[in-house]
C-alpha cells in the first residue's frame, strides 16, 4: 500500500513539475522553440510582459497579399568573383577580427592602436553582432558559431555603461545585425535574441502619441513616463521601419510594424507642407508633431530616412503604395534642390549633394555646395530607386553621384575622400561647366586639390558610404569601371589605415600616410569590408533581387 501511495505521490509531483515548467513560471523562461544549440540565457527583464501605458488603439497591420513582382535590379550579365581580390579583402577582415577576439572580445569596439576594448554602444558586444553576417557571407562558419554562442548570453535589459539606450544606433546595428544573420543562417538563437531586443526597444514607443523617444530610459519606461522627443532628427525616426518590419514579418506579430507605421503616417502628413515640399527638415518635434527649423540635407541626421523610403518598397514586396510615392516625391525634390555639379579642372560629369537653408519668413533658400562622406550613400539610393521604380533618370543620377565620390577619392593625395568638403557649384546639373580658377580663392596649398574650395573635415573614419554606392552601381550595371574604382579605393584605404593589429581611422586625408586615431568603428567590419567583398565576389552572392540591405549593410531577405 505504502509503495503504491508513494508511486501515486511521485506521479503527482511529476505532473505538477511538468505543468509548472510549461506554464512559464520558472525563473528562467524557456525560449520559444525550446531546444537551442548553445546555452541560452534570456535577458533578465522580460519586456514582452511589461505594462504598456499607452497601447495602440487601432493596430496597424502588415499589408497582406502575395508580394508583387518588382523590376529586376541586378544586371543580366552575371560576373564571376575575382578570387585574389576577394582573398585580399577577407584577409583584412580576419586580421581585424582576430585582433578584436584577442583584445576586445565581447566589447563594443576594438581600439586598434592601444589594443583595448571599448564600451560605446550599451556594452552588448556591438562589433560581434555587427559582423555576424559578414562572417557568414565570407564562409567563416566556425567563427560565426563562436560569435552566436556569445549572442545567446546577451542581456538587453542591463547596459554596461549605465546609460540610456540609443534607439537609432541599437536598431540599425544590433537588431539589424541579428535579423540579417538569422535570415542567412536560420539559427533560432538569433531570432530569439532579436525578439528580446525588439521587445525591449518597443518600450520607447510607449508614449502618449506612440511616436518614439530617441533615448530609451528603462526606469522611466517601467513607470510609463516616456514621451516622444521635442527635438529629434529625421534619420532617428525614419531609420527604424526596415528592422521593425522585418521583425514583424518573421514573428507574424503586427505590433512591431504598428510602431513604425505611425512614424510613416507622421512623415507623410507633413511631406507636402514643409518649407521645402517633398523633403523634411533635419529636426522635428515628434512630441507635438511639428517640423522644426528649415535645414534640409541628405547628410548625417537625415540620410537614411530617405534611403528607407526606397528600401521599404522591396522589403514589403511592393504591397504598400505610400512608401514609393513618398520616395519619388523626395528624390525629385532632392534632385531639384540639393544635387549640384562641382566645377572641376577636368570638367568631370559628376554630381554631389549639398544643403539648403530656407528662411522661415522670406522663404528664401540659401544653398551650400558641401559634400560629406556620409552623403555618398545617395548614389546607391538613386540607382536602386531607379531600377525598382522604373525611373532611368534616377539610375543616371545615381551613377553620376557615385562617380562624384570616386572622383573625391582619386583627387586626394591619400586616395581617400575627406569627411567633408566644399565646392563651387556649376549653374546646371547638365551641360559643360568649364573650370574657372577665378571662382576659387588663390592657394598654393598642394593639399587642396583642384576643384575643392575647402576641406572642412580632413579625416577618414573607415566609412562605407562611397564603396556602398560603388557596390550598387557595379551590381546594377555590370560595368567593370566600378570594380576597377573599388580596387583603387581598397588599395588606398589599406595603405593609409592599416596598423600592426588592425585598421584605424586617419586624421588627415590631404596627405599620404597621415596620423591615425585609436578608433575602428563597428561599421568597418559590418559594412565597409563587406561591400568590398561583395564587389569582388560572384555577382549573385547576396543578390539585390533577393536581399535588401539596411543602412548598416545588413541584408534582409525580400519576400517572394
Ligand atoms: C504630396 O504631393 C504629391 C504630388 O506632388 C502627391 O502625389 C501626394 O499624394 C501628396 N501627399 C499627400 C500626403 O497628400
Ligand atoms: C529674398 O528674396 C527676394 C527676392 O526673391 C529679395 O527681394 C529679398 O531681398 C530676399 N531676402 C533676403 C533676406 O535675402
Amino acid at each position: 500500500m505504502i509503495s503504491r501511495r508513494y508511486a501515486a505521490l511521485l506521479f503527482f509531483v511529476c505532473i505538477a513539475l511538468l505543468l509548472w515548467s510549461s506554464f512559464d513560471i520558472l525563473p528562467r523562461r524557456q525560449p520559444a522553440g525550446g531546444k537551442f544549440k548553445y546555452p541560452y540565457v534570456p535577458s533578465s527583464y522580460d519586456w514582452s510582459k511589461a505594462k504598456v501605458y499607452h497601447p495602440p488603439t487601432d493596430m496597424k497591420r502588415l499589408p497582406t497579399g502575395s508580394p508583387k513582382k518588382l523590376p529586376q535590379i541586378q544586371s543580366n550579365k552575371r560576373s564571376d568573383g575575382q578570387e585574389a581580390k576577394m582573398q585580399a579583402v577577407k584577409k583584412a577582415f580576419l586580421k581585424s577580427w582576430e585582433a578584436y577576439k584577442k583584445f576586445a572580445w565581447t566589447k563594443d569596439e576594438l581600439m586598434p592602436l592601444s589594443a583595448k576594448g571599448k564600451t560605446s554602444l550599451s556594452g552588448w558586444s556591438a562589433q560581434l553582432v555587427d559582423a555576424l553576417d559578414t562572417l557568414w557571407i565570407m564562409g567563416l562558419k566556425d567563427e560565426f558559431s563562436q560569435a552566436v554562442k556569445e549572442v545567446a548570453l546577451i542581456d538587453w535589459s542591463k547596459t554596461q555603461d549605465n546609460r540610456v539606450v540609443n534607439l537609432f544606433e541599437v536598431t540599425i546595428r544590433y537588431l539589424g545585425g541579428l535579423l540579417a544573420a538569422y535570415d542567412l543562417s536560420q539559427e533560432p538563437i538569433l531570432l530569439a535574441k532579436a525578439v528580446e531586443l525588439g521587445d525591449t526597444l518597443y518600450a520607447t514607443f510607449d508614449t502618449p502619441n506612440r511616436l518614439p523617444s530617441h533615448w530609451l530610459d528603462y526606469e522611466k519606461a517601467k513607470q510609463g513616463q516616456t514621451t516622444a522627443d521635442a527635438k529629434m532628427s529625421a534619420a532617428a525616426g525614419g531609420t527604424l521601419c526596415m528592422e521593425f518590419t522585418r521583425l514583424a514579418v518573421l514573428t507574424k506579430n503586427d505590433k512591431y510594424y504598428d510602431a513604425v507605421e505611425r512614424i510613416k503616417i507622421f512623415f507623410r502628413r507633413f511631406q507636402n507642407e514643409t518649407t521645402l515640399p517633398g523633403m523634411w527638415p533635419i529636426w522635428m518635434n515628434y512630441r507635438d508633431e511639428e517640423m522644426l527649423e528649415s535645414h534640409y540635407s541628405i547628410a548625417g541626421s537625415a540620410d537614411s530616412q530617405y534611403e528607407y523610403l526606397v528600401k521599404m518598397h522591396p522589403l514589403l514586396g511592393g504591397l504598400d503604395t505610400e512608401y514609393p510615392e513618398m520616395a519619388i516625391k523626395a528624390l525629385d525634390t532632392i534632385r531639384d534642390n540639393l544635387l549640384f555639379r562641382p566645377m572641376t579642372p577636368g570638367d568631370a560629369n559628376i554630381l554631389l549633394a549639398g544643403e539648403v537653408e530656407i528662411d522661415d519668413n522670406t522663404r528664401n533658400a540659401t544653398f551650400t555646395a558641401k559634400m560629406d562622406h556620409l552623403t555618398c550613400f545617395a548614389g546607391g539610393m538613386y540607382a536602386l530607386a531607379g531600377k525598382l521604380l522604373d525611373k532611368l533618370d534616377y539610375v543616371d543620377l545615381g551613377s553620376r553621384l557615385t562617380a562624384g565620390c570616386v572622383w573625391e577619392y582619386d583627387a586626394m593625395p591619400s586616395g581617400i575622400m575627406p569627411e567633408s568638403a566644399t565646392f563651387v557649384a556649376c549653374a546646371k546639373l547638365d551641360g559643360p561647366c568649364p573650370f574657372n580658377a577665378e571662382h576659387m580663392p588663390p592657394t598654393d596649398d598642394p593639399r587642396r586639390p583642384g576643384g575643392f574650395l575647402s576641406v572642412q573635415g580632413t579625416s577618414y573614419l573607415l566609412r562605407p558610404e562611397a564603396i556602398e554606392s560603388v557596390f550598387y552601381m557595379w551590381r546594377i550595371t555590370g560595368d567593370q569601371t566600378w570594380r576597377d574604382a573599388a580596387w583603387r579605393m581598397w588599395e588606398n584605404i589599406v595603405r593609409e589605415t592599416e596598423t600592426e593589429l588592425a585598421f584605424a581611422i586617419v586624421r588627415d586625408v590631404t596627405v599620404s600616410l597621415g596620423p591615425k586615431g585609436d578608433s575602428m568603428e563597428t561599421f568597418w567590419l559590418g559594412e565597409t569590408v563587406k561591400y568590398f567583398y561583395l564587389i569582388f565576389s560572384d555577382s549573385d552572392l547576396m543578390s539585390l533581387d533577393e536581399y535588401v540591405f539596411n543602412t548598416e549593410a545588413h541584408p534582409f531577405r525580400r519576400p517572394v
